[in-house]
């Protein structure tokens, strides 16, 4: 079995690339960071570097790549900001990184995988994108988005043989937490966090969301009526 993870120079890719490899998958490896990405990788896996809001890269990687059969999205930005102080850079970034990269490997393996009637996408979203949280208004749009898109396309593609998985994490330490400065509750590091995506992919799991407590926590936050979720998040 072949996967392609895009963004595992660091974090949750570079350790679910790992858990894949120990797991006797074939791993290919891409994010910006080539260095990081050789380091990740050892003898074991093979390294394409890109930057995934380069659609040229991305098709040519994929290209390079040749038949892949499982694409996962790991890569992301995320830069908490006040909202009083919108900052329309930082807002346009996470659209880049979150949505458009995510774009760009769509349109890079979807033709590929419909064409060979075989395939899977898994997706990184977030619990972040379950419902509105102050500071991370940017960070949660792109989330909750993903968390759509994903849906959508797994209905589309179901008849083309192409399965589609969302995983959505709660706090996880990586690179992108190592600078929150608010508490962080259920964190775990990310070599659990790549055991928990392998072994629900390993179980044809279509959602996977982990730890435990928070996704009862953000699963039964889903239900809390809008004006209860804003008191009980305001003083956040
Ligand atoms: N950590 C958490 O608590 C948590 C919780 C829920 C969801 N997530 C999601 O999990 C995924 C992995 O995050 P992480 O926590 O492991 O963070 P991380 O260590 O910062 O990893 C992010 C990865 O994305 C890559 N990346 C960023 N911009 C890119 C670009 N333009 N092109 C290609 N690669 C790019 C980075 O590599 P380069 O810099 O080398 O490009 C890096 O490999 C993200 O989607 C994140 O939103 C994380």
């Amino acid at each position: 079995m072949k996967y392609w993870l895009v963004g595992a120079s660091s974090g949750i890719g570079a350790a679910l690339a790992q858990e894949l490899v120990r797991r006797g998958a074939e791993v290919a490896i891409s994010a910006r960071k080539a260095d990081d990405l050789r380091e990740v990788a050892g003898d074991d896996m093979q390294v394409v570097p890109l930057d995934a809001t380069d659609r040229d890269a991305v098709l040519a990687a994929a290209e390079q790549l040749g038949d892949v059969d499982v694409v996962v999205w790991c890569a992301g930005y995320w830069q908490q900001f006040d909202a009083a102080e919108w900052d329309a850079d930082v807002f346009e970034r996470h659209i880049q990184v979150n949505l458009l990269g995510l774009n760009n490997v769509l349109a890079a393996v979807i033709p590929r995988f419909v064409g060979r009637r075989r395939g899977h996408i898994v997706g990184i979203a977030s619990v972040a994108g379950y419902r509105g949280l102050p500071g991370a208004e940017a960070y949660g749009a792109t989330k909750a988005a993903q968390i759509n898109l994903l849906e959508g396309l797994r209905a589309a593609l179901s008849k083309h043989g192409v399965r589609v998985t969302t995983v959505c994490p709660g706090f996880v330490r990586t690179p992108m937490t190592d600078t929150n400065e608010f508490p962080m509750p259920f964190i775990i590091e990310a070599d659990e966090a790549a055991r928990a995506i392998a072994d629900g992919l390993e179980k044809h799991r279509t959602e996977i969301v982990f730890p435990l407590p928070m996704a009862v926590t953000m699963k039964l936050a889903r239900l809390v009526p809008v004006r209860a979720w804003a008191a009980l998040t305001k003083q956040r």
